[in-house]
């Protein structure tokens, strides 16, 4: 069965290429639409954004995402837009294109495509747009020639008007799906729609990649040239995009993008959000999931230290039913986890913080946006009467894997919350964690971090100002 989707407002069914061609290898190679950039071929410089649409509340929303990063098939049933999609048909450029040339902000051809792509996905957003919301839009694109100033001032005139193609085309519906699988030269690539299909092909091919948005797989594809024989994807799944909010948890399906979490995070714990907003750039978050960051078990990544302390669980399922795991007792070591070879992940549902409970999350890089962790650090705890209760302290890029800090927990947990307690606290982080120097930071910095954040979570909580809403 074909590939189907939708590109600048065409149809296509994609046969005769390989599933695990990029999309930008595609659109330059095949549709030679090659106004979209290779820049760096992992997700660092937006030079091959495009916006990919999906339904929304108020109709299509549209989304940037790196081409590099995603393989054809995952345009399953999509809407994708490119920069010769933006302008109209006859010529007549977007407003994005406009304001781009009115405030002299067109540069080379590396990069310019990309901005454009980010701004037109960014203007089609409901909400503000101030500053900061363009800063973290256009944190994904980079110029090496720093011309941000007149593109920033581009992005204060933007509208929210449809892609020039789009007029005339309105954009797709649901019809475009594609097949149970596709198939190439050898390789497949199975599209299930349902979480009983998932579980069957996960018992049937155990040797099988699942692919969630591929934000770390992606880099295999695209820099190592890896062509997987056979691959999974869960974003089909219907059932693996649900969120929910109830009952004291928070629960996301094992497809939910960081953008789509977001909201939900922001209300509930809003330092967590806050970290959650520097995993690499608008367009990696609008693809990655929790999913794709625990089964990685990296030591830096960055939402597993959030999750320990906040005592999150992961849900495993197989075609005999589901079990829950503290996330704590799913990463065992240096990317491994207790995920059997049947099992997925189809879940993660976080409690939701009990009254006069502190959640707080550090994240130490050498740049503020679209850079890996050095330290990560996370806390939850309680203070009453000026003792601190069940503090759970969680750290990322301190050892093999992200673990809890058990000294520094016994070290203040029933102890007044000052600064007498606090000064235990470097003997405690080194007994919790023997960190390895590289170029991110050397072994005696980490360890000083890791304490010093912890007398920052201290000062901050003891300063009379809400500590959720730091998180540096
Ligand atoms: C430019 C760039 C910047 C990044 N910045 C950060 C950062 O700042 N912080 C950070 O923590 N990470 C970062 N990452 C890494 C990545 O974005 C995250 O780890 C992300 O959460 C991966 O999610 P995904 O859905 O894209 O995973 P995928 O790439 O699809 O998969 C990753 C792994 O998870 C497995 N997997 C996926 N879904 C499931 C499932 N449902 N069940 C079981 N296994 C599954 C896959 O088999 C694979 O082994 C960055 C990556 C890039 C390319
Ligand atoms: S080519 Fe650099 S982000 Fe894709
Ligand atoms: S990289 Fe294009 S102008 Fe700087």
């Amino acid at each position: 069965m074909p590939i189907r989707f939708r590109l600048n407002g065409m149809p296509r069914a994609v046969e005769g290429i390989s599933p695990t061609m990029t999309v930008l290898d595609y659109l330059r190679g095949v549709e030679r639409l090659t106004g979209t950039k290779e820049g760096c071929a992992e997700g660092d410089c937006g030079a091959c954004t495009v916006a990919l649409a999906k339904p929304g509340q108020n109709g299509p929303e549209f989304e940037a995402v790196n081409s590099c990063l995603m393989v054809v098939p995952q345009l399953d049933g999509r809407e994708v837009l490119t920069i010769e999609g933006l302008a109209g048909r006859d010529g007549t450029l977007h407003p994005v294109q406009h304001a781009l040339v009115e405030a002299d902000a067109t540069q080379c051809g590396f990069c310019t495509p990309g901005f454009a792509m980010a701004m037109f996905a960014f203007s089609q957003e409901p909400g503000g747009k101030d500053d900061d919301a363009i800063h973290e839009a256009l944190a994904g694109n980079l110029c090496r020639c720093t011309g941000y100033r007149p593109i920033v001032d581009a992005c204060r005139k933007l509208q929210p008007v449809p892609a020039g193609c789009l007029k005339e085309l309105p954009v797709a519906g649901g019809s475009m799906s594609s097949g149970a699988n596709y198939c190439n030269g050898g390789q497949i690539f199975h599209l299930p729609k349902s979480v009983d299909e998932l579980a069957v092909l996960r018992a049937q091919f155990p040797d099988a990649i699942l692919l969630g948005g591929g934000t770390d797989l992606g880099l295999r594809v695209s820099k190592e040239r890896e062509a997987f024989p056979a691959v999974i994807w869960t974003v089909g799944v219907s059932e693996l995009k649900r969120v929910s909010d109830k009952d004291g948890v928070l629960e996301f399906g094992a497809a939910v993008t960081y953008s789509e979490a977001l909201p939900l995070l922001e209300k509930h714990f809003p330092s967590f959000a806050a970290l959650v907003r520097r995993i690499g750039s608008r367009q990696i978050r609008n693809l990655g999931t929790f999913a794709g960051n625990l089964a990685t078990a990296s030591p830096i990544g960055d939402t597993i230290p959030c999750l320990m302390a906040l005592n999150a669980e992961v849900k495993l399922h197989t075609q005999a039913g589901s079990r829950w795991l503290p996330v704590e007792q799913f990463i065992l070591g240096y990317r491994k986890t207790a995920m059997a070879q049947d099992e997925f992940i189809a879940a993660v549902r976080i409690p939701l913080l009990g009254k006069d409970r502190i959640f707080t999350a550090y994240k130490l890089s050498k740049r503020f946006d679209q850079d890996i962790s050095t330290v990560v650090a996370a806390f939850s705890l309680s203070v009453t009467s000026g003792v601190v209760r069940d503090l759970r302290a969680a750290f990322g890029g301190m050892a093999a894997q992200a673990a809890r800090a058990k000294h520094v927990e016994a070290a203040l947990n029933g102890q007044p919350w000052s600064e007498d307690s606090i000064a235990r606290i470097d003997q405690a982080i080194a007994q919790d964690f023997q960190p390895m120097s590289d170029h991110r930071g050397a072994a005696a910095y980490r360890l000083c971090a890791a304490a010093n954040l912890v007398r920052r979570v201290h000062a901050e909580t003891t300063s009379g100002q809400p500590a959720q809403v730091w998180a540096l």
